[in-house]
Order: structure tokens, then C-alpha cells, then sequence
């Protein structure tokens, strides 16, 4: 592995909007790196390996949750967010991590959860004790249930977890209690928005954080924060089209209050300071609301990822993307996985290539030649568009889905609450295989171990190891290194500019304002777009086609011949 410097990817050579067009790598700390050995990985694991994340050409890295957690939900429970959790090491080194990365060119950013807490955070213990009626509830949910003897739930919401979204509690003369609220396990109890305490005290944590130097924050779950407290069910009848009807607790208007009020802090930085949202919502016009100059800077595009590989859905994706970012004037980001869905690899070498929660099942056939031939056009495909792109680790070892994890292995509440129909999030969370030898863990180990790997790696990871990448110029930790550099460099790749070109049949309609006249058109299996002077070509098509006439500055597979295969990106400058 080359630890040679890269003056160019020094924190003073990134201009001062970094965000709009930056490569950001997402570390689950747990599966990352275990530096010293008891199975669960850490900061050390991660600092030791800042350099591969250099080298490999990332602007930025973003942590989901490092806090103090029981980790019922992977540290998406937060106990306190002031503190690292033991299992990942100390404040300290979350200090020194962030300033060693900077020093590389790397940013930071951290995850922030502020739908919920653990029901081990203070407060929450706070309010289960003072009882009800007490002003430590009102930080929370609680509510009596409903019938003669309370014993039905406030509301019949349902999870995405699956499940109900309200336990009982229990009063200290042992009776049931009051109910509390949580959109996910009953271990997150969701916070009152409407409470002034919530609001400053996340102010406060965000401080925290950029006051120690992270460039900036995701936000999880960021659709879902408030609540309407007259506690309505949730109406299901059909809308009208254009019709916007007010959800319980997703995408209420009162939201963009908060993040105002976040960006406001954000700004107050001599280098403004960072808002991702995770925003999952099916309308583009309000998922572009949150994108307004004054809210976040920009937030997952989670319709690219969702996706089936073809061309006709994936152009009308990246159109409807385009065309409700230009609203805002906020740039795009492209996605294709993260700690919460089915690998990419897997993904497309699948029937039904498209992802849902809902239709993750376990037995699927899968064909990991084609899904990975896919997987490394679609990085070719999303690293070319306009706006920021997110790396997922271990998409760039072309890592598939592990997914015949023993069910006693596994640790996602998802799977659980399902009754082990969903067989959850663990299989793209495996701990990573750093080095082809299985010893220590394939590397994932950095000393001796007193524990193995929170989840087990099938003996076969060895393949996707790292080390086993490096030197191989076809593998797919070669595609992402070369197509993050020619990425970093093309100047047509850096700006904004986009535009259709039609080398194939009828390129359909695309938004107003974001295209320039189109080419001969030759067939509808390609995706074909200029950014200024470099050309992208995917063939979704079950056919080779000729090649574009151009220099080539990558491809995710041979194209010596001139030919496009079928489920090949190309990359040339025109
Ligand atoms: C987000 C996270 C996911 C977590 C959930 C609840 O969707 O990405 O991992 O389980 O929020 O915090």
C-alpha cells in the first residue's frame, strides 16, 4: 500500500464549497478496523488506516456513530454524545483521529441522531423515573393508553422496524404506566421536538463537534423529527396528485425551523460547517425544500440507489434528481449503498435489481459476476455526475452481501422485529477483509485477538481483501482509485455542468435549463452524458457497441477493441 503524500489533497487547495462536489467515504467504526483486538472495531483501527483513505482519493470520511450506545441499533441509540463508546476508544483519540485525518486532506463528519436517544441516556432514565406528569417526560413521548384501562397504544403507528412504536412502562408500585414513543426499537425512545431543551441541547452537541474540527454532520433521520402532537393516526386513503397532506411524523413543515436554526450555527464558522440529511421521501419537491439556501447543504439521493440497473428508470432518476436540485441550486449526491442496504454487487446480480426494505428476503439467486460487472459501471456511472458521491466501505473491495450469517450471529434489530423474515442490515456490516490470509481476522485484527469479529467473515473474504487488490490493476479497488483520481483532476468533472448526449435511440425528455442540444440518437440502452469536455458512457443494453470516438480515461472493463461491452461504463475526453 503506498503511503506516498498527495500535496494536492492538502485542506488548503479544496475550495471553499468542497461539499458540492466532494468523495465521501462512510466508516462503520465497528467493521472497519479493530486496532486492539477484541473483535469490535475502533478509532485506532481507523487511524491506522487513514493513509488507505488517501490513497484511495476521498475529500471527506463520515462516521455513523461513534457515541456512547449499548449499541442495540449499531450506535444509532445514543447515550451520550459527548463521549465515545469504550468499544471504539475515547475522546482523545476521536480528537487526535480528526486532526491526523485533516493533516492527510481528509474531513470529517460525524452522525448525528436527533429523532431519538438510547433509553440509557440520561434523560430518558430522568423521565422513566420522575413519572408522569413530570417535566422530564415532556422531553419525550409519553402518553396514557387508550381504553378503560389504558392498555391499548396512543396511536397504532407502525415501525420501520416493523412492529408497534409504543412500549408501556411500568410505575413504581409495579403497575403499567404511561406509553412512550419510538419509531424504531423500544430502546430509542423519540425526543418532543417541540421541547426548547431538545432543540439547545443539539445546538450544543453541534458545537461540540465543530468546535474539535469535523467539517460537518449527517443528520439520521432527519425527516422524521417532529411530531404532531394531537397524535393523529396516519391516513393511507389515496392523494390527489399535488395534493400534500401533513404525515404524523414524517416531513412536517415545523422541520425546517430546526434546520435553519442548525445551518445558522453552521455558518457562524469561519469555514462554514457541513448539513447532510438523510431524507428519505418520495416527493422530489419537498426533498428539495430541505435543500433551500438557508437548511442543509445537501442530502442523500437515496432514488438512484433504490434503482433498478435500467437505462430508462436510471435516466429518469438522474433527470428528476437534476431538475429539483436546480430549484434550490443545491448540488446532487449519488449513492449506492450504506450501512443499511443490500451491497451493490449483490444488488444487480439479481432478477429484481431494484432495492426495497420490504422485499429483502433471504434466498434470493444471486449472479456475483454480473452484479459486480454492473456494480463497477455504476461507480463509474455515479462518480460522473455532478455533485458529491458517497463511498460505502467496502464497495471499493467490491465486497458482496455476506448473507448466510448464522442466525445466532446476528445482531440487527431489523431481523428480530421481523421474526427473522428480514434477514436485517448485519450482511453488509461484516468486519472488512484487509489482507488475503486469514490470520487475524483477515486483517480486519490489528494485534493478537481476545475476541473474534463481532460478526463472523466467511472463509471466502479473502478474495475481496484489500491487499489482494492493491497491486491488481482490474480489481475493483483499481477502478474506484483511478476513476476518485480522474474525478479529483478533469476539470469537466469537477464543475457542474451536465448534459445528455444522445448516442442511442429517443434519450427522452429532460429538465429545462440542464441540457444542451442533443447528438444523433443511436440506442436506448445507453446512458450517455457530457460534463464539459468528458463523455460518459454506460451500456445497459444486452449488446456491445462502439466505442465513442475520444481519449479513454477509464473504463470498468476492457474496451481495448472499441467496443462497449454490455454493462460497461467508459469515461473519455471529446
Ligand atoms: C437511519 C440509520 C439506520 C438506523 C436508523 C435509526 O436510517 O441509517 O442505520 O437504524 O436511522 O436511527
Amino acid at each position: 500500500m503506498s503511503t506516498s503524500s498527495s500535496p494536492d489533497a492538502l485542506p488548503a487547495a479544496t475550495p471553499a464549497q468542497w461539499w458540492r462536489n466532494a468523495a465521501i467515504y462512510q466508516v462503520y467504526p465497528r467493521s472497519f478496523a479493530d486496532g486492539n483486538g477484541d473483535g469490535t472495531g475502533d478509532l485506532a483501527g481507523v487511524r491506522a488506516r487513514l493513509p488507505y483513505l488517501r490513497d484511495l482519493g476521498v475529500d471527506a470520511v463520515w462516521f455513523t456513530p461513534w457515541y456512547y450506545s449499548p449499541l442495540v441499533d449499531g450506535g444509532y441509540d445514543v447515550a451520550d454524545y459527548r463521549s465515545i463508546d469504550p468499544a471504539f476508544g475515547t475522546l482523545a483519540e476521536a480528537e487526535d483521529l480528526i486532526a491526523e485525518a485533516s493533516r492527510l486532506g481528509v474531513r470529517t463528519i460525524v452522525d448525528i441522531v436527533p429523532n431519538h436517544v438510547s433509553d440509557q441516556h440520561e434523560w430518558f432514565r430522568k423521565a422513566l423515573a420522575a413519572g408522569p406528569g413530570s417535566p422530564e417526560r415532556e422531553r419525550f413521548w409519553f402518553r396514557p393508553g387508550k381504553g378503560e384501562d389504558g392498555s391499548q397504544m396512543p396511536t397504532a403507528w407502525v415501525s420501520s422496524f416493523q412492529g408497534s412504536t409504543w412500549t408501556r412502562t411500568t410505575d413504581d408500585d409495579g403497575t403499567p404506566g404511561e406509553w412512550y414513543l419510538h419509531l424504531f426499537t423500544p430502546q430509542q425512545p423519540d425526543l418532543n421536538w417541540n421541547h426548547p431543551d431538545v432543540r439547545r441541547e443539539h445546538e450544543d452537541i453541534l458545537r461540540f463537534w465543530f468546535d474539535r474540527g469535523v467539517s460537518g454532520i449527517r443528520i439520521d433521520s432527519a425527516a422524521l423529527l417532529v411530531k404532531d402532537p394531537a397524535l393523529p393516526e396516519v391516513d393511507d386513503s389515496p392523494v390527489r396528485p399535488g395534493e400534500h397532506r401533513p404525515h404524523p411524523f414524517t416531513d412536517r413543515d415545523e422541520l425546517h425551523d430546526v434546520y435553519r436554526s442548525w445551518r445558522a450555527v453552521a455558518d457562524s464558522y469561519p469555514e462554514p460547517r457541513l448539513l447532510v440529511g438523510e431524507i428519505w421521501l418520495p416527493d422530489a419537491r419537498r426533498f428539495a425544500d430541505y435543500l433551500r439556501p438557508d437548511e442543509m447543504h445537501t442530502a442523500f439521493n437515496f432514488e438512484l440507489m433504490a434503482c433498478p440497473w435500467d437505462a430508462t428508470a436510471l435516466r429518469a432518476s438522474i433527470d428528476s434528481t437534476l431538475a429539483a436540485h436546480a430549484l434550490v441550486g443545491a448540488p446532487a449526491t449519488w449513492v449506492l449503498s450504506n450501512h443499511d442496504v443490500t451491497r451493490p454487487v449483490t444488488r444487480y446480480g439479481r432478477a429484481d435489481t431494484a432495492f426495497a426494505f420490504d422485499t429483502k428476503r433471504f434466498g434470493t439467486p444471486t449472479d456475483l459476476e454480473l452484479g459486480t460487472r454492473r456494480a463497477r459501471a455504476a461507480a463509474l456511472l455515479t462518480a460522473a455526475l455532478p455533485g458529491s458521491l458517497y463511498v460505502y466501505q467496502g464497495d471499493e473491495l467490491g465486497l458482496p452481501e455476506v448473507e448466510d450469517l448464522p442466525d445466532d450471529a446476528r445482531q440487527d434489530p431489523m431481523f428480530f422485529r421481523s421474526g427473522g423474515v428480514d434477514p436485517g442490515r448485519d450482511g453488509c456490516r461484516v468486519p472488512l477483509p484487509w489482507h488475503a490470509d486469514p490470520a487475524r481476522a483477515f486483517g480486519f485484527q490489528d494485534v493478537p485477538a481476545t475476541a473474534p469479529p463481532w460478526l463472523p467473515q466467511p472463509v471466502w473474504w479473502g478474495r475481496y481483501a484489500a491487499d489482494a487488490q492493491e497491486d491488481d490493476p482490474g480489481s475493483m479497488l483499481s477502478l474506484y482509485r483511478e476513476a476518485l483520481a480522474v474525478r479529483r483532476h478533469e476539470p469537466g468533472l469537477r464543475g457542474e455542468s451536465f448534459a445528455w448526449v444522445s448516442l442511442g435511440a429517443e434519450s427522452g425528455p429532460a429538465p429545462a435549463g440542464l441540457v444542451e442540444p442533443s447528438e444523433p440518437v443511436t440506442s436506448s440502452d445507453l446512458l450517455a452524458f457530457a460534463r464539459d469536455d468528458v463523455l460518459c458512457v454506460v451500456n445497459l443494453g444486452t449488446r456491445a457497441v462502439p466505442l465513442p470516438p475520444g481519449e479513454l480515461l477509464v473504463a470498468s472493463a476492457d474496451v481495448s477493441a472499441g467496443r462497449l461491452p454490455p454493462d460497461v461504463a467508459a469515461w473519455l475526453r471529446r
